[in-house]
């Protein structure tokens, strides 16, 4: 699967959810998530999202994103149009620990 990680927080451009072709991308308020098990592992969305938040479970260390993703893509509405990025988009874009300190 793939998975959003971090650098989506306070950014949620979008573009990603437009080129899925299973819609199973979830929104909640100040990220996106993927849900693991609707996910076919096409690869589309990683090089569409201008954060470069989109990773494969394949790389090192992505275990807690995987669990991350699937507990709030159970909770939170499917997006599968694009819409505004967040107003914070271009100004926290590459912030570290976005999760601490964005995401409540
Ligand atoms: Fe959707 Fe493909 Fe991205 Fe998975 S890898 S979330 S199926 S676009
Ligand atoms: Fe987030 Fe990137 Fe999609 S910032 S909303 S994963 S295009």
């Amino acid at each position: 699967t793939y998975v959003v990680t971090d650098n989506c927080i306070m950014c949620k451009y979008t573009d990603c959810v437009e080129v899925c072709p299973v819609d199973c991308f979830y929104e909640g308020e100040n990220t996106l998530v993927i849900h693991p098990d609707e996910c076919i592992d096409c690869g589309v969305c990683e090089p569409e999202c201008p954060a470069d938040a989109i990773r494969p479970d394949t790389e090192p260390n992505m275990e807690d994103w995987v669990e991350f993703n699937r507990k709030y893509s159970e909770l939170w509405p499917v997006i599968t149009q694009k819409k505004d990025p967040m107003p914070t988009a271009a100004e926290l874009d590459g912030t570290e620990g976005k999760l601490e300190k964005y995401f409540s």
